[in-house]
Order: C-alpha cells, then structure tokens, then sequence
C-alpha cells in the first residue's frame, strides 16, 4: 500500500534502553534495534529522554539522529533542557509530552489549555528550527482547538485510556473512549490537524485504529518490545504492519 492512505509505523525503543539499563553497559543497543525495525518495515523511530535518564539518554539520541535512515521522533517534556536538547539535534519530529518524575509512564496527555502560555513559546522555538511539533493530548475538544490555536501541526491522540478499558474488560468504557477517540481525530483532521495516535497499542487496537482514516501514524512502543522476546523484533514489526494494514484496508473498502 502506497499514497496517501497509507498509515505510518514509528517504534519506540525506549524499552530496549529500559532493559540496557538494568545491567548498565551496552546490551541491548537501542539503536541497533532501531535500524531492525526499520528493516522490517517501521516508517520512524521514537525515543523519550526523560528528565531522569530511566531509559534512553542523551547518547543514545545522538547515535539515533546520526545513524537511522527514517526519521526520528524526539519525544520531550517542554522543559528548558529538553527545548536545548531538540534544538542542538534538530530531530525530524518533536513531540510535546507531560512528564512526572513519579509516574511509571506517560499518564495522561498534556493539558494544553492550562500551559498554553509555556507551551506556545516552545512550540515557536521548535517550528522556527524546522522540527514538525506534535502535542500529545487526549481527544478532548477544548483540547484539540487549543492544540490548533496553537500553532502545532501535528497531535498525537493519546489512546492509553481506551487501551486499559479493553485490557480491563471494561466494554462500556472502552465504546466511550473509542467513540471520543474516533470524534476528536475527526475534530482534529478538520481543524487542519495532522493526527497521530499512541499509548499502549498492541495488534488488535493497532488494527482497529488504523480504520480510523484521519489517522496517519501510530507510535508504539512496549507491547513491541516485549512481544519481540517471543516472536523477535522483525517478526513482531511485519505482524504489527500487517495489522495496520488490515485496519487501513477497511477505510479503503468503505
Ligand atoms: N506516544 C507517546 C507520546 C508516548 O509517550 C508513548 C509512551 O512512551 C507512546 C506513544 C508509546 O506507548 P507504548 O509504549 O505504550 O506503546
């Protein structure tokens, strides 16, 4: 599948640092299983310097930008050391996230109504640098047209809440999150946003989500790599693309 209608794969190795970490030393390399995905058919990698270093650090953002053939998402809280750190990198893609030293992962998306005045200079200093900004946000209205208003480009809907319902057997939250979800990428798409999705993803919400036409890139990470420990890094990204394109290929039926 070529052309427009075709939805993009970017790969998170923060897991792989994640496991490099507990030994310390170099093992897994994130890099190198970054050029893996891209072997197998992922369209862009993501990677998240958190605050702390937990898992990717500063090098690995280096050797990311220097060595990968597809572009690179450098996934960032807006802070003044993070904003230093895009700039210096120049990354295809910076995407704005909210960020607590507590939390085991990306909670929630950023309240872009509440930071509107942090967030609007960061996203000037990222877009005057020609790093296409995305904001991480969950499908709330007021919180797509803040995003517009803005000036970013790119949203990337966080699917993390209607992930967690289906994992919970929760159907009736799970129908209100997919139907928020399903409305705010209609929203967003007719606002002028380019619009991603992300947060815990595995083949089956992958393929349901890629039906979502206004949708063009989702950004996952974790049930890549732990499925990887099973099936293999490249096996589990040619699964997680075929998904998609089963997804896909239902809008292209319609
Ligand atoms: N997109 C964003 C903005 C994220 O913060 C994360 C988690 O780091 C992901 C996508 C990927 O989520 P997961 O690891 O659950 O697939």
């Amino acid at each position: 599948m070529s052309g427009p209608s075709r939805i993009r794969l970017g790969v998170n190795v923060d897991h792989v640092a994640t496991v490099r970490n507990a030994r310390g030393g170099r093992h897994p390399d994130p890099l190198r299983a970054a050029l893996a995905a891209i072997a197998a058919g992922a369209d862009g990698i993501t990677a998240h310097l958190r605050e702390d270093r937990r898992h990717i650090v500063d090098e690995d953002i280096r050797r990311l930008k220097a060595e990968i053939t597809k572009p690179l998402n450098f996934e960032m809280a807006a802070t003044p050391e993070m904003l230093a750190i895009a700039l210096a990198t120049k990354p295809h893609a910076a995407c704005l996230v909210p960020e607590k030293r507590t939390e085991r992962t990306t909670e929630g998306g950023l309240d872009v109504v509440a930071q509107k005045a942090t967030l609007g200079p960061a996203i000037e200093a990222l877009r005057k640098a020609s790093i296409r900004v995305s904001l991480f946000i969950a499908a709330d209205p007021r919180q797509i047209e803040t995003a517009a208003s803005l000036g970013a480009p790119v949203i990337e809907i966080h699917t993390g809440a209607w992930c967690e319902a289906i994992m919970q057997g929760n159907r009736a939250e799970a129908q209100t999150e997919w139907r928020r979800i399903d409305d705010g990428a209609r929203l967003a798409k007719s606002l002028g946003l380019e619009v991603h999705a992300g947060h815990g993803l595995d083949y089956a919400t992958a393929e349901q989500i890629a039906a979502l036409p206004e949708i063009v890139e989702l950004n996952i990470g974790h049930f890549l790599i732990g499925e990887a420990i099973f099936e293999g890094l490249p096996e589990t990204i040619r699964r997680m693309r075929a998904a998609m394109e089963r997804g896909r290929a239902k809008v292209l039926a319609r």
